[in-house]
Formats: C-alpha cells, structure tokens, sequence
C-alpha cells in the first residue's frame, strides 16, 4: 500500500507510515518545490535528522536545470513545433523560480527571471545573482538559506506561464 497526499516533509511522511502501515509513500507537489524531499526522507528514516538545501544547493539546482533545458531547447529547434521543448519551456521555468524561495533576495532574481525573454538571458540571470550573492562578504546568520523548500502552497502562487525561447 502507497501512502499519499499532503506530505510535504520527511515528519509528514514518517506520520503517514505511522498512521497507515503502508509500504511506501509517494510525493506529489512537494517534489518540483523540494526536489531534496527525497533525500530528507531517506536520511530521517535512517537518522532521525536531516539536511536542508543551502543557497549553493539551489544555486547548483536552478543551474543544472537551465542548462539541460538550453541543451534540449537547442536539440530540438528544428523539429517540428509542437515536438520542441520551447514549448514546455515556460513550466521549466516557473520550476526555476520556485528553488529560489527560500534563498534571501530571491524576490529580486524572480523578478529578473521573469523580464527575460530568452533561455540564455535567464540562465544569466542565475549566474549574476549567484554571482554578486557570493561576492557579498557579510551573511547574516538568518541569511544561511538552510530552508525545506517552497511548500505546495506556493504552487498557486507560480508565474504566468511564459514561453521560453532558445535565442
Ligand atoms: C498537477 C497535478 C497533476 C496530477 N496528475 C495526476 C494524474 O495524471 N493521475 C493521477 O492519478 N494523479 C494525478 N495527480 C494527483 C497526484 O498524483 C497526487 O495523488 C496528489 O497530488 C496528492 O499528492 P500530493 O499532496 O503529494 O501532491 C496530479 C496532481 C497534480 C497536482
């Protein structure tokens, strides 16, 4: 038996085996907000605790994300267009938007991410405010970006869905 719904932390899935006795839970809107959500249940399971993204973490995230949606968007420019993956670009990106709740000033690179009007223009983006993030000597403590992951409510509060263009 496969548990689900509402988990959104490794505690809700350890709650919902305790609840239940079921085999196995499955993950739906927590996983785009907090693909470490994984991870976390594996490490609560066997620990008890569990680690948090940092901004590094997300930084590394949102980057690998774009990139492999710049290779794919490239691959596929000359197919036909509803085969191409610009196509589904604009929901890439609001994915890339939501790994940047919980990193301080991230209001300001959603705002960015939003003005761009191309996949490199995002990527961008990305690098500079990760860039100029890193470059900052003093990090207030509250600043540490250790934070679960946007939750499923933050779902509904996604960009417009807009479409993302290889060049
Ligand atoms: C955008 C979206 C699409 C979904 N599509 C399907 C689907 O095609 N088939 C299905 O059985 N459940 C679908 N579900 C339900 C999920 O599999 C899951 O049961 C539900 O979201 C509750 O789990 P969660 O609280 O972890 O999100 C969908 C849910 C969402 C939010």
């Amino acid at each position: 038996m496969i548990g689900n719904g509402d988990i959104r932390t490794p505690e809700d899935a350890a709650a919902m085996v305790a609840l239940t006795g079921c085999d196995a839970v499955m993950i739906g809107r927590a996983a785009p907000a907090n693909p470490w959500i994984f991870r976390q249940i594996a490490q609560y399971t066997a620990t008890g605790a569990y680690e948090r993204p940092t901004v590094e973490d997300r930084y590394r995230m949102i980057r690998a994300y774009f990139q492999m949606l710049l290779s794919e968007c490239e691959a596929t420019k000359d197919l036909p267009r509803d085969a191409r993956i610009g196509e589904t670009a604009g929901k890439m990106k609001q994915f890339a938007t939501w790994f940047t709740h919980g990193v301080p000033g991230g209001a300001k690179l959603r705002a960015a991410i939003y003005q761009a009007r191309t996949g490199a223009e995002v990527l961008d983006q990305v690098e500079l405010f990760f860039t100029a993030r890193a470059a900052e000597t003093e990090v207030p403590e509250s600043d540490s970006g250790h934070d679960p992951g946007a939750g499923p409510e933050d779902l509904a509060q996604a960009f417009p869905e807009t479409a993302l263009v290889c060049d």
